[in-house]
């Protein structure tokens, strides 16, 4: 079976505890038989598009190998992420590259690679990125991204769509595609992205965004291979909140975008991770401050920063339900010296130090976007399928920490 959501509660609490016992935590758990079945859906409900997986909500190496494997592209935002996602077997021909305001080492690095591989893609956002990828004797396959001037997503710091920093503005596009296919580079297709964490009343936003980009399409003389309309994906965070009706917007899609010679391109990347993802974490304080009760627990924003940044709401779930305690509510904090640094108020059986906790939809933007702030080790990240288990990303030590320490000579 594979149901469009996997919440917090589906996944085994003895098995959970079991990873926390060996391998400690915080520590985070990727299912990659979930990873599968949240690309067989997608896969599903665009049978004739293109799967490009963007590889920064989660660059675990078992998790590009298994969405290379099953068949998706990877989209990457960087040279570190095309040098993974090369590593992770991914063939050159599914490889993009997204080139948002490049440093000089990403492009180099973009052309050497696409010398060696010329299947590779890369997207250009400005006229002055295409410049510089001339500069550097690159004539490759070139994808142009376009800002088509309407965005979406779950917070105004990840809506994209109409932010002048992405994408060349609509109206410039057909010519600037014609000028790169007379300057001799190999146009293949159109990008935008519109937000991520798109659901409810932001698809009609999308929508919009789609047929720009099949109106862009129809209107360049140019033979694109393939139309890429970006990511985005929204899961539920809430409990109670419904899952995307894939299908539906993967319909809505299409009718949107119109005739197009091109193939469609997707590029998901927390849809297929989220909910393959838990955050295990454990008390180590609780105490009573007034009227609240405070709970503290050894992730915190250097370990899911989302919290913090955007005002996410992660669904926590204490292991120790089910022993008959009461439940209270407590506000859940981590060991950072901010006071940013929390995840929420939650109802939890009473809090006893030592108890285990589970976050939930932490496969996504998660260990990614992970730091040392306070110069605290970033966690583990184990990978399960089945009854098998493996460490990914070794838990960081405070001598990894300081492994870069340097220091003036003359101090
Ligand atoms: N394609 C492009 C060009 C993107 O910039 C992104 C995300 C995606 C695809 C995938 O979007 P998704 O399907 O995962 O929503 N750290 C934020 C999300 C930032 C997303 C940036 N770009 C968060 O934790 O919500």
């Amino acid at each position: 079976m594979n149901p469009p959501v996997r919440r917090l509660e589906e996944w085994d609490t003895a098995r959970l505890a079991e990873l926390a016992a060996t391998h400690g935590t915080p520590l985070y758990v990727q299912d990659l038989e979930r990873v599968r079945e949240n690309y067989a859906r997608m896969a599903e409900a665009f049978p004739e598009g293109r799967v490009m997986y963007a590889a920064k909500a989660n660059t675990a190496a078992a998790v590009l190998r298994t969405l290379v494997e099953v068949g998706a592209g990877i989209e990457c935002a960087s040279a570190g992420e095309v040098e993974r996602a090369l590593a992770a077997g991914a063939p050159p021909e599914r490889v993009q590259y997204t080139a948002v305001n490049p440093p000089e080492g990403d492009l180099d690095y973009a052309v050497e690679t696409a010398d060696e591989h010329p299947e590779l893609t890369i997207t250009a956002g400005a006229a002055d990125t295409i410049d510089r990828l001339a500069e550097r004797g690159f004539s490759g396959r070139l994808c142009l991204r376009v800002n088509p001037g309407v965005g979406a997503g779950h917070h105004e710091k990840v809506s994209t769509g109409a932010n002048a920093k992405f994408g060349v503005p609509i109206e410039r596009a057909p010519d600037l595609l014609v000028e790169a296919d007379e300057r001799g580079f190999d146009v293949v297709g159109i990008h935008a992205h519109a937000g991520s964490g798109i659901s409810g009343e932001d698809l009609a936003a999308h929508r919009e965004l789609v047929s720009r980009m099949g109106e862009l399409a129809r209107r360049t003389d140019l033979d694109l291979e393939f139309v890429d309309v970006g990511g985005g994906f929204g899961v539920p965070y809430r409990e109670g909140e419904e899952p995307l009706d894939l299908q539906a917007v993967a319909r809505a899609t299409r009718e949107a975008l119109g005739e197009v010679e091109a193939t469609l391109a997707v590029e998901p990347g927390r849809y297929l991770v989220a909910d393959a993802g838990v955050l295990l974490t454990r008390i180590n304080t609780v105490k009573s401050a007034g009227e609240e009760l405070v709970v503290g627990v050894d992730a915190g924003m250097t370990t899911l920063a989302r919290p913090a940044i955007y005002g996410a709401h992660h669904a926590i779930r204490s292991l120790a339900e089910g022993e008959g305690r009461d439940t209270v509510e407590a506000t859940v904090t981590g060991p950072i010296c901010e006071s940013g640094d929390v995840f929420g108020e939650y109802e939890l059986p009473v809090p006893v130090r030592d108890d285990l906790l589970a976050v939930g939809n932490a496969g996504a933007y998660g260990y990614e976007m992970a730091s040392q702030y306070n110069s605290r080790p970033r966690p583990a990240t184990v990978v399960v399928e089945g009854e098998r288990s493996a460490v990914d990303r070794r838990r960081e030590t405070v001598a990894d920490v300081r492994r870069l320490d340097g220091g003036a000579p003359w101090l």
